[in-house]
This record gives C-alpha cells, structure tokens and sequence, in this order.
C-alpha cells in the first residue's frame, strides 16, 4: 500500500459508486487525467493492477480493463517483466498543448489547395424553399411522405440482400432498370438497364465525367449563359470552359466550331436550355452530334428537369439520336422529387460503362443503397409517374402566375423566354428594369426577402443581356404575387 502511495497519488484516483459511469471508466479517465496533467510522469512505472485493486477496492478486472484501455490508446506500455509504464516522453508536449494554453493559442487560418481556395471562395446559390423566386427547389408539401415511409418500412425490414451487400458501383440494378423502363417509354431511348449508372445526385456525374474523359488544358463548350456551376468540375481537373453563345435554337454549333474544333467536350441542356429555357431545334442536335463525331469528342446531355415539362408529350431526348456513343445523358430526381435525395444518373454509352465503374469504385465505390431499393418501389408502382401528373398541373398553374403579375406591375419590360418547362421562367429586360441592371435589381430585391437571380450571373463573359430568373417550384401562388409586389417597390426604390 505505501509503495501505491508514493507511485500514485492515490486520493487523486477516486471511485464514485453513486456516478452511473462504470468504474473501470473513471479509473482509466482519471489516470488519463494524471497522465496529461504530468501529475505522472514519463517513464513512472505503474503499480500491478492487484495493488490498484487493492487500493481502489474494486476488482482486479476493472482496473485490467482501464489499463488495456489506456494501453490501447498509448497512454501507457506495458511488458510481461517489468510491468506497466507512462509512455514518454511525447506525452508532455501533448500536455503542455492541453488546458488554458490551447485556448489562448491563436490559430493559423487554414491553407487549402489552389482548387481548394477556388471551390471554397465560390458563392452558393441562395436556397430559399417557399420564398418568392428561388429557383432550384421543388415543392414537397405535396409529396406522398406517407407513401414513402411505407415503402421505406417495406424495404428495410427485411432487405433484400442485393441491397446490403451491394458492391456494384453503378448502384442498384432494380432501380437502374426501372429507369431505363421510363425512358424508354418518355424520351424515346434505347439502351440497356446496365448502362445506367446511379450517382449522388447530377453534380457528381458531372464531376465523375469531368474526372474520367478530361485531361488538363483540355478545352470543354458550355452553354453561354448556362450552368455556371459545372465550371468547379471543370476546373478541378484543369479543363477550360469556352464560352459558346445560345441563340434560340439552342447552343450555335458553328460558333463552338469557331471558337475551340478541338474541344473534348460539350456540356447542353438541350431539353430546356438552362437558363434561357428554348428547346434545341433538331437541326442543331444532328449539327452537334455530327461536331462531335468529327472531333471525337463527348457531349454531355444535362436533362435537369425534362420531367417536369408543364403540358404537351415529354421531349425525345438527344441521346435517342446518337449513333455514334458520343452522348452521356445525364438525369437527376432533384427536381422531380427533391434534391436531399441525392439521387441523380447517367446514361452512359456501352463502350465507357465498365470504364465508369471501375474508376469510381476507387473513388467513392457507390452511392448509399438507402434510398435506392424505395425510389425503385415508388417508379415500379407508379408513384412517380402520377407524382410528376400531379406536379407538372401546379407547375403550369404558378407559371402563368408569375407571368400575370409581373404584367400587372411591370407592363412590357419583360419578355418572358423559353418553353413552359421546369421550376423556373427566366424573365429577359426589354431595356435597363426602371433605370437598373439585373444584379442592382437582385441585390435590392434580396434585401427585401425576395430572392432573385440576374441573368448576367449566368454568363462567364460580358452578359448580352440582361434579366431575372423567377423560382416558382416550391412557390405558392399568393406568395408569387406579394413577391412580385414586393419586386415592383424595391426597384422604384
Ligand atoms: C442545369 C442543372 N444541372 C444540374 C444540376 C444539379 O443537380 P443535382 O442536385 O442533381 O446535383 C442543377 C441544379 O440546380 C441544374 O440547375
């Protein structure tokens, strides 16, 4: 017992038996403590754990216990012959960092990489659900949660074991043929279920597809105005975005001819152009494909939000002409249903699929199967299809409603552009909004809660023109008009 006492200052080691913490717990926080505090020291052999035992009146199994812990975490080391020992002498410098000292310690800012400063400068997109006109966001009071959950619960009670032990990169076999299902039947494709390739949503296609086929210096067309954001992939991997200006038969192929014939890459939304929102006529379609055969380039087919076409049959989609393996189609149910999914998809031609799959699975080997086997339950049962019925009548509806109030209170300064598709209408100035540019506008109308995006946003070079993209997915109608209400004062203003 004296020799415990002059190893370890034992009162300092105190037992709580009314504490709900298990006591090999406070055991070994206690030494951990001491440890640190340099109350022990380096080298300081312990006790046995008999003694600690002993002198604890606990078991010898608790103190074991707290030891190996301690030993597990290298705090201690111990051999069979001379027993157990503080480890040192690192461990004073950890406990000089402790305490006090640590909290006054002023803290280097953190050095990213040069693609790390430049993804973390990028500003985001402000995302307001429910707020007059934020784009990018579906409405989902109306989505059949009780549907879902059901589905969930059916799943995962007992799931399939293709589901728990999914090791397919491209995901979820089921749910990539339910896909191929309706595209075959909506977009006039043909291709094979196992050439759907699941993804966390669009934005990691894009950086998968950005990753695989691009090399530095290579030179990518995007759309002019179009989806700004997709320039982070590019950038990642040193590709340059050329700027190829839309007219309203879509991307000018001549132009991008002009401007970079040795691109590698075309990025379009050919469905509803982003954000000018004009279909690609068929003359361009055959234009580009035929552009890239010659360049032995790809194109990425972007087809963000082609469920959601307000009326009329659903468009064919590019890929459905392509003959040659040039185009990946890429999907995403962020808009349909509702972008916390994360669940977006590619098309890929047959020649890259086995390609894809094996790169990614090195990256991050697939995306989560939770949603998957449900999202393939509510295709499969039709869920979806009438969901999308459902919302594309509302869509119409709160379309025609921004287009009426903005009439109401702002005449004819706006043309609005593009095919009734979609979450959003862009709204193009016919000549400076009452004296003011789109981004001035943006700014006064955000400082009054209302959120809207300047066209001159989306262009990578001078804007040729000027205008606001108006959100109405998740916006209900009285809240379009009191925000269009709202939009007319603060530019008076
Ligand atoms: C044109 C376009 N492409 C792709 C995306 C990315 O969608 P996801 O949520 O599937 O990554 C968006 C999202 O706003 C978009 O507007």
């Amino acid at each position: 017992m004296a020799r415990i006492k002059r190893l370890i200052d034992l009162p300092k080691v105190q037992l709580d038996r009314s504490d709900a913490t298990p006591l090999n717990r406070q055991i070994e926080r206690q030494l951990r403590e001491l440890i640190l505090s340099g109350d022990l020291r380096p080298q300081m052999r312990l006790p046995s754990t008999r003694q600690l035992a002993d002198g604890l009146g606990c078991s010898r199994g608790t103190v074991v216990g707290a030891i190996e812990q301690l030993i597990a975490e290298g705090f201690l080391n111990s051999s069979s012959r001379s027993g157990t020992f503080v480890v040192g002498p690192l461990l004073r410098d950890a406990a000089d960092r402790r305490g006090d000292k640590h909290a006054a310690r002023p803290v280097k800012p953190a050095r990213l990489s040069l693609l790390g400063e430049f993804l973390a400068d990028a500003q985001r997109p402000t995302y307001r659900p429910g707020t007059a006109f934020s784009t990018g966001t579906p409405d989902v009071r109306d989505f059949p949660f009780a549907i879902w959950s059901r589905l969930c619960r059916s799943v995962w009670r007992q799931p399939p074991r293709d589901v728990v032990y999914n090791q397919d990169p491209a995901g979820y076999l089921p749910l990539r043929k339910a896909i191929a299902a309706y595209l075959h039947d909506t977009r006039g494709m043909r291709f094979e279920p196992s050439n759907v390739f699941i993804t966390s949503g669009s934005q990691q296609g894009l950086d998968l597809v950005a990753r695989l086929l691009l090399n530095e210096g290579d030179r990518v067309w995007m759309e002019e105005p179009g989806f700004i954001e997709a320039r982070y992939a590019l950038r990642s991997v040193g590709a340059g975005a050329v700027a190829v200006p839309v007219d309203s038969e879509g991307l000018s192929v001549a132009d991008g001819r002009r401007r970079a014939p040795d691109a590698r890459l075309a990025i379009v939304t050919p469905s509803h152009q982003y954000p000018m929102g004009m279909i690609m006529s068929y003359a361009r379609r055959i234009e580009l494909l035929d552009w890239a055969r010659q360049a032995d380039a790809w194109i990425l087919e972007d087809d963000y939000d082609s469920e959601s076409r307000h009326s009329g049959a659903p468009l064919p989609a590019l890929q459905a002409l392509d003959a040659d393996e040039t185009v990946i189609y890429m999907g995403t149910f962020s808009k349909a249903l509702f972008s916390a999914l994360r669940i977006g998809y590619l098309v890929l031609p047959p020649r890259l699929m086995e390609r894809f799959c094996r790169a990614r699975y090195n990256l991050d080997p697939f995306t989560s199967l939770m949603a998957q086997p449900v999202l393939t339950r509510f295709i499969e049962d039709g869920h979806f299809a009438s969901y999308i019925q459902k919302t594309r009548r509302k869509l119409a509806a709160r379309r025609e409603s921004v287009v009426s109030a903005a009439r109401d209170y702002f005449g004819d300064a706006f043309a609005f552009q593009g095919d009734k598709a979609g979450l959003y209408v862009t709204a193009v100035f016919s000549g400076p909004l009452r004296g003011r540019s789109d981004d001035e506008a943006a700014r006064k109308a955000l400082a009054a809660g209302v959120v809207v995006a300047p066209l001159s946003s989306y262009y990578q070079g001078p804007a040729t023109a000027q205008g606001l993209i108006l959100g109405f997915g998740s916006v209900d109608e009285k809240t379009i008009r009191a925000g269009m209400a709202t939009l007319s004062s603060v530019i008076d203003r």
